[in-house]
């Protein structure tokens, strides 16, 4: 049984401890930080509990950091991550169903980053199942696109960006 909530105070600890370890671990600040801006209402962040065990996040930025989404008014998916011992449950579905169910109160579309090498690949996959569609400008790296025949590095920094009609 999956329940989907917004993070509330007690999170951040809860949050921390699902991914302690693993390649995707937060510090609480991160969390809490999390937890500020969306009582600025500049972000919503989701929590996904598994038989009320946290599994798993994913945050809604309504002003994202990517050019062409902000100049658009496309909110952005970030941070979607699901703690190793729980995927493959469906859990990133219920998060991403929250992230795009509030997305659609404000906007017709929602965008989402994703990086480029295997550690991405689950990711890469759900996405595109899930009727997401690269906007058509090629990958990023710090919010500048790479151009044709450079070289660079295929790191967590490298992003191609997606957007999905609601
Ligand atoms: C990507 C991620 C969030 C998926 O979480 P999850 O809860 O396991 O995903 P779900 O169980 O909801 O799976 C949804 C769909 O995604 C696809 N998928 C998920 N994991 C997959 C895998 N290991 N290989 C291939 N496809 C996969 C499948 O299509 C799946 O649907 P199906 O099971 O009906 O075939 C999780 O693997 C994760 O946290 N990865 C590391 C962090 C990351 O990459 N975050 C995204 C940053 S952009």
């Amino acid at each position: 049984m999956i329940h989907v909530s917004h993070i509330a105070p007690a999170d951040p600890d809860a949050l921390v401890a699902a991914f302690a370890g693993t390649r995707w671990a937060r510090a609480r600040e991160h969390f809490a930080r999390h937890l500020d801006e969306q009582q600025q209402e500049r972000r919503v962040t989701f929590v996904a509990r598994l038989d009320d065990t946290v599994a798993g996040h994913a945050s809604l930025v309504w002003t994202s950091g990517y050019a062409p989404f902000r100049e658009q008014g496309i909110p952005e998916v970030q941070d979607l991550n699901v703690a190793p011992q729980h995927r493959g449950r469906g859990v990133a579905l219920a998060l991403l169903d929250a992230a795009e169910r509030e997305a659609a109160k404000r906007s017709t579309f929602i965008g989402i980053g994703v990086g480029l090498h295997a550690a991405y690949g689950p990711a890469q996959r759900l996405y595109v199942l899930r009727g997401y569609v690269p906007d058509g400008r090629g990958v990023f790296r710090h919010g500048e696109p790479v151009r044709e025949a450079e070289t660079t590095r295929l790191d967590d920094d490298l992003v191609l960006y997606l957007t999905k009609r609601l």
